[in-house]
Formats: C-alpha cells, sequence, structure tokens
C-alpha cells in the first residue's frame, strides 16, 4: 500500500473561493523529484499567505500545498548527493510555488534543490530564518560589498517585525551597525529593542508623501520590504555613497523616484533575489548565518505553530500583523 501523510490543501470552489483544510496525500500525489523529504519544520513566509489566497502570480494551479520552506531528512534518494537520513534544507525554489510545499510531511524535489543542512544550525534554526532570514542575510551581504559599513551610519529596516525585516534587525546589530526599525505597530518597541534596534520608527518617518526629488541625508544603507513611496524615500534620504537594498512590496510593486539620488548622490539601489541566488553563494550566506553571524536571540525571533493550526497565523501575515517568524511543527 502506498504511504499517506498528512498536508494542508488549498482548494479553490467554483466561486472562486479559496479553501484551506488539512486532508491525506498519499506519496504518489507529489510530483517527479530526485529527493524525498520527511519534512520535521517549514515556516510562514508573506508568500505563502498569497498561495493560500490564490495569488496566482505565486501559484497557477489548484489544489496546491503551500510552503516555501522546508527543512527535514531524507526519506530515499536517487542522487549519489544525498542518503536517507541525511538532514538537508529548501529554500528559495519552486517549493510551495508550484511544487507541493513544505506544509505538508513530505516533499519530493529535484536534487539540485537540497542543501545539507548548515553546521551550527539544528532543523528548527534553519526554519527560524528561513526564506525570509536567508533574504535578510543576502540584503546584509550585499551591502556589505557595497562597501556599507557600521562606520559610514545608521541603517533603516523597514517592515521591521516582518520575517524579513525582524532577522535583518537582529543580523545587523549583531554585526555592530546602528538600525533605525521602521514598524507600523506602535507597541513593537520592546520587540525591536530586544532584537537589536537602536532606535524604533513609524511608518510616516520612511514615507515621504510629498515627492521632493531628495530629502534630507539620514542613512548610510536600508533594507526594505515595502516598496512604493517607501523604497523611494530611503533612496531620497540616504547619505552620499549610500545603499538600499530592496528585497518586497509589501505595499506596492511601484518606484515613484527620480535619477536624483542616483546621480548627485551616487546611492546605489541593489536588488534582492533569494530564487535566483546560486547553490555557491547560499551556501556561503546559510553558512555565515549558521556561525558568526547568529544571533544570539535567535529563538526570540519566532513563535512555533502546528501545521494544523496554521490558519490564523496565515491570516495574520496577509494582515501585515505578524511580528518575527512562525516556525510550523510538521512532526
Ligand atoms: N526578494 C526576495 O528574494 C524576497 C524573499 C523573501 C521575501 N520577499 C518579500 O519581502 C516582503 C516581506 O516578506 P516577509 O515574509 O518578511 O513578510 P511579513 O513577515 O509579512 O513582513 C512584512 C512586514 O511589512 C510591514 N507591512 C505590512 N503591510 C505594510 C504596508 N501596507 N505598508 C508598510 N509596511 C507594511 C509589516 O511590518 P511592520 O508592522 O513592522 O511595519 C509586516 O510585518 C514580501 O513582499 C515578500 O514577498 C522577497
Amino acid at each position: 500500500m502506498t504511504p499517506t501523510f498528512q498536508a494542508l490543501v488549498v482548494r479553490v470552489s467554483d466561486e472562486k473561493n479559496y479553501t484551506r483544510a488539512i486532508e491525506e496525500r498519499s506519496i504518489d500525489d507529489l510530483p517527479q523529484g530526485e529527493v524525498l523529504i520527511r519534512v520535521h519544520y517549514s515556516s510562514l513566509n508573506y508568500k505563502d499567505g498569497l498561495s493560500c489566497i490564490g495569488n496566482r502570480g505565486v501559484t497557477r494551479h489548484y489544489p496546491h500545498t503551500p510552503g516555501i520552506d522546508a527543512a527535514g531528512v531524507v526519506e530515499t534518494s536517487e542522487s549519489n548527493d544525498f542518503k536517507a537520513g541525511d538532514p538537508v534544507v529548501i529554500t528559495c525554489y519552486d517549493l510551495g510555488m508550484n511544487t507541493a510545499g513544505g506544509f505538508g510531511q513530505f516533499i519530493r524535489v529535484p536534487a539540485d534543490w537540497v542543501m545539507p543542512l548548515p553546521d551550527g544550525l539544528s532543523l528548527r534554526e534553519s526554519m527560524i530564518y528561513g526564506s525570509a532570514g536567508f533574504t535578510a542575510g543576502l540584503s546584509v551581504d550585499v551591502l556589505q560589498r557595497q562597501g556599507v559599513n557600521p562606520e559610514k551610519g545608521p541603517i533603516v529596516v523597514t517592515g521591521a517585525t516582518g520575517g524579513v525585516g525582524s532577522v535583518s534587525v537582529a543580523l545587523l546589530a549583531g554585526r555592530g551597525y546602528s538600525v533605525s526599525a521602521s514598524t507600523g505597530k506602535p507597541d513593537a518597541e520592546d520587540f525591536l529593542k530586544k532584537l537589536g534596534a537602536s532606535e524604533v520608527i513609524g511608518r510616516d518617518a520612511v514615507n515621504d508623501k510629498y515627492g521632493k526629488p531628495l530629502l534630507k541625508e539620514t542613512w548610510a544603507g536600508a533594507i526594505d520590504t515595502v516598496g512604493g513611496t517607501t523604497l523611494a524615500t530611503l533612496l531620497k534620504a540616504s547619505k552620499e555613497g549610500g545603499a538600499v537594498a530592496a528585497t518586497g512590496m509589501v505595499a506596492s510593486t511601484d518606484l515613484p523616484t527620480t535619477v536624483f539620488p542616483f546621480i548627485l548622490r551616487g546611492v546605489s539601489l541593489l536588488g534582492i533575489n533569494s530564487q535566483g541566488t546560486s547553490m555557491t553563494l547560499r551556501q556561503e550566506i546559510w553558512s555565515k548565518l549558521a556561525e558568526e553571524w547568529k544571533p544570539a536571540g535567535l529563538e526570540r525571533l519566532a513563535v512555533e505553530c502546528r501545521f494544523e493550526k496554521l490558519d490564523p497565523e496565515i491570516d495574520r501575515i496577509l494582515a501585515g500583523g505578524q511580528r518575527g517568524r512562525v516556525v510550523v511543527n510538521l512532526q
């Protein structure tokens, strides 16, 4: 008899309503792939929320199991690179988008998506980071490569209580940067200060509505998850030679700016594409996340939720209400 497992399945009704429920699935339902993995943990990202409500830019076909992250143990492998029992991590590929994802107790994926669990991390810790944390790591890395070091001045992080934002705050603070954390949650000051933020500012402080081409030089660098007028404001308020890492678009996909921040202040706009990152760079960043960059308070970043109880957490991330990361337990 083919083994079965439990998975969260999103279905679309004739009325185009999207429902989600835990269902029994068969290993045979999984897509082809060289490596079958028993998932121990996943995590919740904004993209998972979009997949759960039928965003066709993320997931084209339903029924579907979301979960862009997975950490677990190899069950069977047709690849010489992996063997049964190996602990592994999958983030930032097609998993959970158009490939049955980590909100199921098994996944089957191509071998070149699979990364050995980095030394220095447990499976659970790897999912405290997940795609959001890896993206934060990539962002810190590009700022450093651009020469934005702590001596250059403060760094601002937007959407600071979110997944990418909160890990960015913790990583930057741990690397000795002075961090301005921008949040829309008035009661999040204590959370952000404990992660290492030097100051906590509101969303309005990084959302210039007047459309001036340049603003007072304030930050040496920025990690933005918001997009739109917020991203434009960060560019206009960058110091001479500053850099802004653009990761997200929770508010808007627009970028209403002029060329002045670039040609009068030499500001750089650095695009972050976690999915397009080579395995070599992935492993380099993950190894830093596992060792020298690992925040002492990593646990403080996450709450844990069983996959059967994810519903309210999905609604919360879609409403911009999450604080830190949600680790999803599938054991
Ligand atoms: N480029 C990449 O490779 C990559 C990888 C991963 C994620 N992303 C993108 O990064 C973004 C963040 O992802 P995430 O998983 O960290 O999401 P998340 O956990 O939901 O965090 C987003 C945060 O943004 C803030 N926010 C929400 N709505 C907002 C609005 N309308 N205006 C201003 N701020 C708002 C909230 O923080 P506050 O309440 O603290 O303001 C929220 O917690 C998403 O757009 C995601 O698609 C990109």
